[in-house]
C-alpha cells in the first residue's frame, strides 16, 4: 500500500491571517495537533503544518501557513499569499481594534489574493465571553458584507475550530 501521500487526490495551501495575538497560531495547532498553549509566543516569520482531511470520496491534504500579525516580523506577503485557495480572517472578540483593523487585512487580501480564494472570517476567543467587545452580530454582518463566511471559536476550549477549517476547506474547488 501506498503513503497516504501517494493517495491523497488533492494538495490546498491555505494562509492565516489577522492581528497579532488574536490566535492563529493556536487555532493551527489545535487543528493540527490538538494542542494549546496559554503562553505562546508572536510567531516570527512563517510556520507550516499539515492536515489531512476527508471531503466526500476525495483525500485532502491541507498546508496551512501561519505567519506574524507584526508588521516587523512577517514573511513576505506576496509569496505568503501565492497559490493559497482559502484563507481564515482572525479577529479577537475580546479586542475591538482586532476587528477594526479587518478592513486593513481584507484589503491585503484582494491585494495579494487569488480573486476566487475562499475567506472564512472567524472571531476567536469565544471562551472569554465576559470581556467580549465585539458581538457574533457585529461578525456576521460584516462576513455578510464581505461576501465570507463566518464563525466564532475557542482554540482554547476547542469550540468550532474543526468546523471553521472544514468550512474552509470544503468551500474550495
Ligand atoms: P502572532 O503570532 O503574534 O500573530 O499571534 P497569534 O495570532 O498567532 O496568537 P497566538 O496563537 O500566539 O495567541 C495569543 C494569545 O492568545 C496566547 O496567550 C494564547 O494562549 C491566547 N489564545 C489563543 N486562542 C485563544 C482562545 O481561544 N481563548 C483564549 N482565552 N485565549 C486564546
Ligand atoms: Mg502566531
Amino acid at each position: 500500500a501506498g503513503s497516504f501521500d501517494d493517495e491523497c487526490d488533492y494538495l490546498f495551501k491555505t494562509v492565516l491571517i489577522g492581528d497579532s495575538a488574536v490566535g492563529k497560531s493556536n487555532l493551527l495547532s489545535r487543528y493540527a495537533r490538538d494542542e494549546f498553549h496559554l503562553d505562546s509566543k508572536p510567531t516570527i516569520g512563517v510556520e507550516f503544518a499539515y492536515r489531512n482531511i476527508k471531503v466526500g470520496d476525495k483525500l485532502i491534504k491541507a498546508q496551512i501557513w501561519d505567519t506574524a500579525g507584526q508588521e516587523r516580523f512577517r514573511a513576505i506577503t506576496s509569496s505568503y499569499y501565492r497559490g493559497a485557495l482559502g484563507a481564515m480572517l482572525v479577529y479577537d472578540i475580546t479586542r475591538r481594534a482586532t476587528f477594526e483593523n479587518l478592513k486593513k487585512w481584507l484589503y491585503e487580501v484582494r491585494q495579494f489574493g487569488s480573486p476566487d480564494m475562499v475567506v472564512v472570517l472567524v472571531g476567536n476567543k469565544s471562551d472569554l465571553a465576559q470581556s467580549r467587545q465585539i458581538n457574533v452580530e457585529d461578525g456576521q454582518s460584516l462576513a455578510q458584507l464581505e461576501g465570507l463566511c463566518f464563525m466564532e471559536t475557542s482554540a482554547r476550549e476547542n469550540v468550532n475550530v474543526e468546523e471553521a477549517f472544514r468550512e474552509m476547506i470544503t468551500k474550495i474547488h
